[in-house]
């Protein structure tokens, strides 16, 4: 399958700074790709380049095989984004703002229209005026205003920001339905992880300009089989059916074992009633978490630039 969208080595110069260093990467037909860093990392600047607005200082960004700088106007046709904030007028009424934004492109009718107000939950509201509604309101106008000509490629930057737990969940939703049953691929970006997890199927993570990761959400999410080590006292013979039952690895003060985290209550309690002396036991596998923190160094908190 055609990539939707392939980055090439692409990077980005502000006066001397490297703002992007050399990004390659590409996203495919129907996924939910997460651009995940903390501020100041570059999601942003990567953003605006690949929607045209930001030159590229080196490399190339094809959008279902079109380049942004060959072919630029075939290119962003297929995306559908919002970066920043939604540019809307505010004394109009949303349904007035779309029909605005329907105007920019060719071939969107009204039925297309209510469809959309439709999809993103707004039909009762959308006769106010902009300036009346919520945040969450705004957001989802936004989110209407992108999807009026079905684009390929939906890009969202920092799409829950300012959201209430309801209100990203139903975002998460919106995009697992685009997705899943409209072959929409989507870019997301945040820096959160706990938020990416649950919308991603991939996250790419994104440091001083620098692509440093991508994680497929899934293998973490999906492997039942956890590592753990237990501390325990000596293990005689007694104990054989750690090795035949479980197939642990003996370390010199205990094991270690794979197991699924339910299955552990019972092998401590087996060992207990066995009479080896139990010290503890704890994961060692590494969630995401784990690994985006190692990765990122980001338990300081500080903004890199
Ligand atoms: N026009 C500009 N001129 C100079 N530096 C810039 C410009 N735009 C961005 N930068 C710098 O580029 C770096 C990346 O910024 P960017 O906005 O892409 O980060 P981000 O990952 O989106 O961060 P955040 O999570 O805060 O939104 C930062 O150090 C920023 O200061
Ligand atoms: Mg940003």
């Amino acid at each position: 399958m055609e990539a939707v969208l392939k980055l090439e080595n692409v990077s980005k110069k502000i006066g001397k700074k490297t703002i992007i260093d050399n990004l390659s990467l590409s996203v495919q037909p129907g996924e939910v790709f997460g651009f995940l860093g903390p501020n100041g990392a570059g999601k942003t600047t990567t953003i605006r380049m690949i929607v045209g607005l930001m030159k590229i200082t080196q490399g190339d960004i094809a959008i279902c095989g079109k380049s942004i700088q060959k072919d630029f106007e075939e290119a962003v046709s297929h995306i559908g984004a919002i970066v920043e904030n939604p540019e809307m007028y505010k004394h109009l009424t949303g349904y007035q703002n779309l029909v605005q934004y329907a105007r920019m492109h060719k071939g969107v009718s009204k039925e297309r229209i209510n469809e959309v107000i439709q999809s993103v939950g707004l039909t009762n509201r959308i006769n106010e005026k902009v300036k009346t509604y919520s945040l969450g309101m705004r957001q989802r106008l936004g989110l209407a205003q992108c999807l009026l000509h079905e684009p390929k490629l939906l890009i969202l930057d920092e799409p829950t920001n300012g959201l209430d737990p309801a209100g990203i969940r139903e975002i998460r939703d919106q995009l697992r339905t685009l997705t899943k049953e409209k072959g929409m691929s989507v870019i997301v970006s945040s820096h959160l992880l706990s938020e990416m997890e649950m919308m991603c199927d991939r996250i790419a993570i994104i440091q001083n300009g620098r692509l440093v990761d991508v994680q497929n959400v899934k293998d973490f999410l999906d492997t039942d089989q956890l590592a753990f080590v237990v501390e325990t006292g000596p293990l005689d013979n007694s104990v054989t059916w750690l090795k035949e039952d479980w197939g642990v690895e003996i370390l010199e003060n205990g094991f270690s074992v794979l197991a699924r985290k339910e299955e552990i209550p019972a092998l401590l309690k087996r060992l207990i009633d066995s009479g080896v002396d139990l010290y503890g036991a704890k994961q060692v596998s590494k969630s995401l978490e784990d690994r985006f923190l190692e990765i990122t160094d980001m338990a300081g908190g500080q903004i890199n630039g």
